[in-house]
C-alpha cells in the first residue's frame, strides 16, 4: 500500500493531508533523512513527526483496563478508546475489543483491526480460556467448584447450559475462575446464582498471555509469538 495511504488509514489526516506531510518532510527514516511517497521502508523504519508510526494495520494490541471505563464506542463516560491517541478513532479498517470486560472489571483486554483474529479468540469452536480472579462479599461455601464444573448449570433468563468452568478457591472470599465462553456479566451472574456478589473482577490470563507488568490504562503491540500464546 501506498504510504499516503497507509498514514491516512492510521488516522494521521486526510490524504491530501499526507501528501503535504511528506512534501513538508515530517515522514523520514530512522534517521530523520525524510523519505518519498513511493518508499518501501518497512512499517517498523518510519517516523511521523520522529514518532514511531502507531500500531500497523492487523496489529493486536493487550491493553489492561482500568476499572470505569466502558468497551463501547458510543456510551456517554470514558471509553477504553479514548486510553489510545485520538487518531484511533479515525483508523481504518477500525479497531474494536475482541470480546468486552464490564465497566467495573480490570485487566487483560485484546483489541485488534484483525478480524479474522479476533472471530479465532471469540468463536465458541476455540474455547480460549479466560482466567478471572474473584473478589466476594460472603465466603465462599465450597460447593461452587463442582455446580460451576458440572456443565448443567443454568443462569436466569437463558436456555443452553453453562460450559464446564473449572474454580480454585484461592481464600475465604477470593477465587479464580476459568471459563471457555464469555455470556454477558457471565462470571457476576454465575456467583449471584449462589447467592453471593461479586465485588471485584481482574482478568488476569486469555490462552496462555498474561498482563506482564502492564500497569492499568498501559498497553502494547502484541509479537507474533505472544499472538500465538492466545490462541495456543
Ligand atoms: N464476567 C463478568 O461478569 N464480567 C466481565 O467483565 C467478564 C466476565
Amino acid at each position: 500500500m501506498r504510504l499516503v495511504k497507509v498514514l491516512a488509514n492510521l488516522g494521521y489526516g486526510s490524504r491530501k493531508e499526507m501528501q503535504q506531510a511528506i512534501r513538508n518532510g515530517w515522514v523520514t527514516d530512522m534517521q530523520g533523512a525524510p523519505i518519498k511517497a513511493d518508499s518501501k521502508l518497512p512499517h517498523e523504519e518510519i517516523l511521523f513527526d520522529d514518532e514511531p508510526l502507531d500500531p500497523a494495520q492487523g496489529s493486536v494490541l493487550l491493553l489492561n483496563k482500568p476499572l470505569g471505563v466502558t468497551c463501547s464506542k458510543k456510551d456517554p463516560g470514558k471509553l477504553v478508546y479514548d486510553l489510545f491517541p485520538d487518531r484511533f478513532k479515525l483508523r481504518k479498517p477500525a479497531i474494536s475489543t475482541i470480546g468486552r470486560l464490564d465497566k467495573e472489571t480490570s485487566g487483560l483486554l485484546l483489541l485488534t483491526d484483525d478480524g479474522q483474529y479476533l472471530h479465532k479468540v471469540i468463536s465458541p469452536k476455540t474455547e480460549t480460556p479466560k482466567f478471572y480472579e474473584v473478589t466476594l462479599d460472603r465466603p465462599l461455601s465450597g460447593t461452587e467448584a463442582t455446580l460451576f464444573a458440572s456443565g448443567t448449570m443454568m443462569l436466569e433468563g437463558e436456555d443452553k447450559p453453562l460450559k464446564p468452568a473449572e474454580l480454585t478457591i484461592t481464600g475465604e472470599h477470593t477465587a479464580t475462575l476459568v471459563l471457555h465462553e464469555g455470556r454477558y456479566h457471565q462470571v457476576r451472574r454465575m456467583f449471584a446464582a449462589t447467592g453471593n456478589h461479586v465485588t471485584d473482577l481482574h482478568r488476569s490470563r486469555i490462552g496462555n498471555l498474561m498482563l506482564g507488568d502492564l500497569k492499568p490504562g498501559e498497553w502494547k503491540v502484541l509479537s507474533e509469538d505472544e499472538k500465538a500464546l492466545v490462541i495456543g
